[in-house]
């Protein structure tokens, strides 16, 4: 009989009443759930175009090639990179990344293509530079697009495994990083996880002239198994090996503090984690530990995944792409790089 009485009592303080037994109003959320302008006033999260970086796949193709597993993203010919360029921007999308998609005939041990001016990565930071289009240009600078083996760097003499040469690659990196700068980056993003490329390529560029250049380290990038299609978009995979001896094992929760205290060190203008929806956790305590702009990779597998599951009718792809770019950035994520960006320009 008691116990039934409390338990009354317990459901009439839950329901509020006026004012509860104890004389204080009881909450009520769904107050401020009333109607979508109120709902819009009180959200205290925000995802502005202005925190958007589009990767674009850039080559020498003759036209625009469709990436299957990356419904909508497209390989861009330069000319019509700086097209697309100009049409987003005026959308509202001001920040770029481009990534080099190289023929098999380009490809050497050490990617050496990648410091050509020719390179279409290159080619295409000038153009959209010489076209004076107000946008910022980011340069992935890692050298798997550009290495016959595909590999993020040179590997150690007679290596058959896949053991990149760290040091050696350290001097690759730092002449690729100049010749980006030269043609227009105002940012590097190198994303090979050599040690000390950031100290490498801050030197590289201070010693071209290049002092405004500024990095954006993928300093925490976990060996994932959400890259491939990037590897297709990119054709940039491996033809032996994988990335385990220089991307970090997701099995570790804090070998993060150690790549960013280091990056930092080297002067590393801005920071990364990468994938981003399956690692909130990491990009939460990075954005804690650092006062420099933390950037989130949603990359290929995860774009992908939420494509597969909307064709099939399972998940709403505008509502599932909007959450899922709200997560990363409600995780502490300042610079989000995803390729719903020009949906989300016109969604947000
Ligand atoms: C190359 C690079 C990769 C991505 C960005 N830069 C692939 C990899 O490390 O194998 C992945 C991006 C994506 O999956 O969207 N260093």
């Amino acid at each position: 009989m008691a116990a039934k009485k409390s338990s009354k009592a317990a459901g009439q303080a839950k329901a509020g009443g006026q004012g509860g037994d104890r004389g204080f109003p009881a909450a009520r959320p769904r107050r401020l759930r009333r109607g979508q302008t109120l709902r819009d006033v009180v959200a205290d999260v925000s995802v502005r175009p202005e925190n958007l970086i589009y990767p674009m796949f850039v080559g020498a193709m003759d036209k625009p090639t469709a990436v299957a597993s990356m419904p909508g993203v497209k390989q861009w010919p330069v000319g019509d990179a700086v097209t697309m360029i100009r049409q987003w921007r005026e959308k509202g999308l001001k920040q770029f990344i481009f990534f080099g998609v190289t023929p098999a005939k380009k490809k050497d041990a050490t990617g050496s293509y990648a410091a050509s001016a020719d390179a279409p990565v290159n080619r295409t930071l000038a153009a959209v530079r010489d076209a004076g289009l107000d946008v910022v240009m980011y340069a992935d600078l890692c050298l798997c697009e550009y290495t016959d083996h595909g590999h993020c760097g040179a590997l150690c003499p007679g290596d058959k495994q896949g053991v990149v040469d760290n040091d050696r690659t350290l001097e690759l990196l730092a002449k690729v990083a100049a010749a980006q700068a030269k043609a227009g980056a105002e940012v590097v993003a190198p994303s090979g996880m050599m040690d000390g490329q950031v100290r490498a390529i801050r030197a590289g560029l201070d010693g071209a002239g290049f002092k405004r250049t500024a990095i954006m380290a993928y300093s925490v990038k976990f060996a994932s198994g959400f890259y491939g299609p990037f590897r297709e978009a990119g054709q940039g995979g491996m033809t032996f090996g994988d990335r385990r001896g220089y991307q970090m094992d997701y099995r570790r929760a804090r070998e993060w503090r150690t790549e960013l205290a280091l990056d930092l060190a080297e002067g590393a203008d801005m920071v990364m984690v990468k994938p981003a929806a399956t690692y909130l956790d990491v990009i939460y305590q990075v954005r804690q530990a650092t006062a420099v702009p933390v950037a989130a990779y949603h990359v290929s597998g995860e774009f992908a995944m939420l494509h597969a599951a909307a064709e099939r009718g399972w998940v709403d792809l505008k509502a599932a792409a909007l959450e899922t770019t709200y997560a990363i950035k409600r995780a502490g994520a300042d610079l989000i790089l995803t390729y719903f960006a020009p949906q989300l320009v016109e969604w947000l």
